[in-house]
């Protein structure tokens, strides 16, 4: 697989002490408060097993699983909720998690929703954050680093499904990305 890389961002040492500073902050910030992660599926889940056991708070975790892409490398906006009840935060302190900050659309539509049901309060961390103009302004508050906006795999990020179980984080050789994505 990871030939199929024209170069790697982000090896899996340097994700990893990445992650303890994430994981320092957040067991900082949510020390005195019960805290509930929303993972983002199928992209956040490398992430999520990485991050939370690096957080030595009692917490709740639930997932949701959205999908935007339909094979391609372009959002299209219009997002599919796959699950059918949405977990239950009325009056818990949310902390959604997903994999990288992109249009914002995705991130966007998922805050509004979980909003509707009244959480005391709800943040956001991603692992990445393209810098690019948004469809939809998000502020996460936390990152773990920002990249170009390029495409790229690994680390639960994924093409086409693929690539998700790569140890490292890289952008995806361009003649791999079809035509038409
Ligand atoms: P957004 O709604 O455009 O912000 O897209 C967010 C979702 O698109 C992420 O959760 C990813 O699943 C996917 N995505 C965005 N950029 C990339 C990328 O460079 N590689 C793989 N997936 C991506
Ligand atoms: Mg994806």
């Amino acid at each position: 697989m990871q030939k199929d890389l024209e170069r790697i961002l982000f090896d899996e040492a340097t994700i990893h002490r990445r992650l303890d500073e994430l994981a320092a902050r957040i067991s900082e910030d949510y020390r005195d408060r019960e805290l509930t992660v929303v993972a983002i599926l199928n992209g956040s889940l490398i992430l999520m097993a990485d991050l939370l056991r690096r957080i030595p708070l009692p917490l709740k975790l639930d997932c949701l699983s959205v999908a935007s892409y339909h094979g391609g490398t372009k959002s299209v906006g219009d997002l599919v909720f796959r699950q059918v009840s949405l977990p239950d935060v009325a009056g818990r302190h949310i902390l959604i998690l997903d994999d990288i900050l992109d249009s914002g659309v995705t991130l966007a539509t998922i805050r509004e929703k979980l909003k509707t049901a009244r959480p005391l309060s709800v943040r956001i961390c991603v692992l990445l954050e393209k810098k690019r103009t948004r469809t939809r302004a998000v502020e996460p508050d936390y990152v773990g680093f920002e990249i170009a906006d390029e495409f790229v795999v690994g680390y639960g990020l994924d093409y086409m499904e693929r690539y998700r179980n790569l140890p490292c984080i890289g952008v995806l050789r361009k003649e791999l990305i079809a035509q038409s994505a």
